[in-house]
């Protein structure tokens, strides 16, 4: 039997791709609290958005639930980390009223967008959130002001019929992983419609986001498909499907394990390009390359569009764990 000739395939890669500074750390939190304090380590929701990171830490001993109530009474002393995405400031409060000792890995970066909101506040302006309803940064970034101080607004079309109380105090954040041409569009319209709402005081939308937005835009004309590496609860991940889209891949999809790739649906394609979102690990961007150099005669082009040199310190209590001890 002849070999049969594997048909040639253009790979453009992404970068910035892949984890950002603010998920790293949490993932690096989570690992030092099981070093520093041992197993179980309770970590309220998924500490990023993926499935293998949130394996990889359960099979070291950490454990995830929704609330601190399904934290039970006999490991009260271990430590319960909440999650990059931030919580409501009732969160550590309900912790502390449980004598729960908790460790905050929320981005320093959504934390900044905490601090904007509140100063919106104390300025007596009412905030607009603009965000995606029921994601965890929304809900946490809502539960720093009290109920009713913030509204949220999610399209171009909710801002074309807000009605606010006082249009002459108004003052927006946003959620950090939006789109930000998107984003663009609906701040273009709230100016125009409250020349006297205020912006906040730096962007909200986070570096990693805008770079991996623009390495998309430059990699995606002319791909036949695009892959975004990450799951589909992770909001800047689907953003860069968008993206990828309407930069003019022809086709573009999420996937979290090259085991979920259809070949028969990807078919015949000369141009692929690869990203990752911010919570999906290089070794699945790796598997995933590798699938598809075992199906075609493959070329890697790197599409290079910023170097990200960002490190977050985790906190001070988790500084001196040695990163060894296993
Ligand atoms: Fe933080 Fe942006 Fe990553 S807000 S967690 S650096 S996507």
């Amino acid at each position: 039997d002849q070999p049969v000739e594997k048909p040639p395939l253009t790979i453009r890669l992404c970068g910035p791709r892949g984890f950002c500074a603010g998920v790293d750390r949490a993932i690096q939190i989570v690992v030092l609290a099981l070093k520093a304090y041992g197993a179980p380590v309770y970590v309220r929701h998924e500490i990023v958005h993926n499935r293998y990171v949130v394996e990889g830490l359960e099979a070291k001993g950490a454990v995830f639930v929704e609330e601190l109530d399904e934290i039970p009474a006999e490991h009260r002393q271990q430590p319960v980390v909440f999650s990059a995405h931030g919580v409501p400031k009732s969160v550590p409060e309900d912790a502390q009223a449980r004598n729960l000792f908790y460790l905050d890995a929320t981005c320093p970066l959504v934390s900044k967008v905490h601090k904007q909101a509140m100063r919106h506040q104390r300025l007596g302006r009412h905030v607009i959130l603009i965000g995606h309803a029921g994601h965890p940064e929304v809900i946490g970034t809502m539960g720093q002001l009290p109920e009713g101080t913030v509204s949220l607004i999610e399209t171009i079309e909710d801002a074309e019929v807000y009605v606010p109380a006082d249009p002459a105090n108004l003052g927006f954040v946003t959620q950090t992983t939006l789109s930000v041409d998107d984003t663009a569009g609906v701040i273009a319209k709230l100016h125009e419609r409250f020349p006297l709402l205020q912006a906040p005081a730096a962007d909200s939308i986070c570096y990693a986001t805008t770079n991996r937005q623009d390495a998309v835009k430059e990699a995606a004309p002319g791909c036949d498909l695009f892959i975004v590496v990450g799951a589909p609860n992770s909001s800047n991940s689907k953003r860069l499907v968008e993206v990828a889209l309407r930069a003019g891949a022809k086709q573009s999809m999420l996937v979290q394990r090259a085991s979920e790739l259809d070949w028969d649906q990807i078919g015949a394609i000369g141009t692929l390009g690869i990203s990752a979102g911010a919570s999906a690990p290089e070794v699945i961007v790796e598997e995933i390359i590798e699938a598809f150099r075992s199906r075609y005669a493959a070329t890697v082009e790197l599409a290079i569009t910023a170097e990200e040199t960002e490190n977050f310190l985790v906190n001070r209590e988790l500084r001196n764990v040695p990163l060894t001890r296993e």
